[in-house]
């Protein structure tokens, strides 16, 4: 019996090492990721150590986070319920994927994460664990023992010879919180009451738009097949892409979200989030996109959004019809190259300029000047009599509209 734990170093999962061992007397390989959290990893390992354990990885998944799972996302313009970024939703795929990659190279038949009942990221977590690995074992302890609240858990530390840092329990945020390259989420304590606001110093990542400069800051990125390449003319790495887009925004107090949204398992919950880098390639995509999508195709895409966000969102990166859905998103990114101009101004972007060598944009069609014989304004009457066969035979026949 051996079990892989996504393991953060924080105190919650370093109390699950002990409880797995006392409970389920398993050896345990700790697994400890580098996603941009902005916590350091490295302590990880001493502590796992001082646990007894002997299999440690740690990992920087920086790159392959965005590449392959911030990147082909935002290929679709992902959001979830109008307003949601993704943040937390699309981070979970690449966990269960090394967990179950190393569950295979370290012979254990049982993978086991940090998150509670009451979530989506428990959904998340193992329904990639069984696509990938259909006869693993899933141990949950969250939804096992009985320790739930802050004390229990102290109490529980204490009693086990777990090495508390009390100065940071002390300055501990109430909030659950969540962060990686793309975004950080705050949720629980006065978040709970949805009728509430967010205190001012609750958030991390960005200034509040009132306290943002009062000059714009206006930037250039550069597409390659749908994915940022190059701001301000200089080539950048997927991470570095997100993290410098990251720190523009937040100068700008951009990416700031406060919404109720409907969790997988039934519940509504209310959360805070910030996703200035995000936030902003998202207008950045969509921009380039107008310029160089054709509109069926456009608006195709547009329509099963919402459904992909949905598959996301509940758990499914891992899934045919996931697969199936980013073949035909990736299909049509082919043409969605060149450089949009951005304007990050006090928690807003806006898109000032964009251009394309593959520019569907037709300046001689487009014009209200004359347009010399490419566009016959004649042919228009045709057009719209046409349209209108059906509505006139059904206002005929005494459909009355009004
Ligand atoms: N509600 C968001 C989501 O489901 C964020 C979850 C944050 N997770 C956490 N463990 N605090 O994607
Ligand atoms: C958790 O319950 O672990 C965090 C919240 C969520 O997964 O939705």
């Amino acid at each position: 019996k051996k079990v892989v734990l996504a393991y953060s170093g924080g105190l919650d999962t370093s109390i699950i090492i002990k409880w797995l061992e006392e409970n389920y007397g398993c050896e345990i390989v700790t697994f400890t990721a580098d996603i941009g959290q902005g916590e350091e990893v490295e302590p990880a390992r001493e502590k796992a150590k001082a646990a007894g354990v002997k299999e440690i990885y740690i990992e920087d998944l920086r790159e392959e986070f965005v590449r392959d799972f911030v990147f082909p996302m935002f290929r679709a313009n992902t959001i979830y319920e109008g307003e949601y970024l993704l943040g937390t939703s699309i981070a979970r795929p690449l966990i269960s994927k090394r967990l179950i990659e190393i569950a295979n190279e370290t012979g254990a038949d049982a993978i086991s994460h940090g998150a509670t009942g009451k979530g989506n990221d428990q959904v998340r977590f193992e329904l990639g664990a069984y696509a990938l690995k259909p006869g693993v074992a899933i141990i949950a302890p969250w939804r096992e023992w009985d320790l739930n609240s802050r004390e229990s858990l102290m109490k529980y530390a204490e009693e086990h010879g777990i090495e508390i840092d009390y100065q940071k329990q002390g300055k501990k945020s109430p909030y659950s919180m969540d962060a990686n390259l793309l975004h950080i989420s705050y949720e629980g304590d006065i978040l709970e009451d949805p009728w509430t606001e967010a205190e001012d110093d609750m958030w991390r990542w960005s200034v509040s738009p009132e306290q943002a400069p009062d000059e714009p800051t206006y930037i250039e990125i550069e597409y390659k097949k749908g994915d940022p390449v190059a701001l301000n003319g200089e080539a950048l790495s997927p991470a570095t892409m997100l993290e410098t887009l990251n720190k523009l925004g937040g100068d700008n107090g951009v990416g700031r979200l406060d919404i109720v949204e409907n969790r997988y398992v039934g519940m509504k919950s209310r959360g805070c989030y910030e996703t200035p880098g995000g936030t902003i390639m998202l207008k950045g995509h969509r921009s380039m996109e107008s310029l160089t999508l054709d509109r069926e195709v456009a608006h195709l895409k547009d329509s099963l959004m919402p459904k992909y966000a949905e598959l996301i969102y509940n758990g499914y990166w891992w899934s045919p019809e996931r697969e199936m859905m980013q073949k035909m998103i990736d299909e049509s990114q082919q043409y969605v190259n060149g450089t949009v101009r951005l304007k990050l101004y006090k928690g807003s972007v806006t898109c000032v300029g964009r251009k394309s060598e593959n520019s569907l944009f037709d300046e001689a069609i487009a014009t209200f000047e004359d347009d010399e014989g490419s566009y016959n304004q004649a042919d228009a009457e045709g057009f719209i009599k046409l349209n209108a066969l059906r509505l006139r035979i059904a206002s005929q026949k005494g459909r009355k509209l009004l």
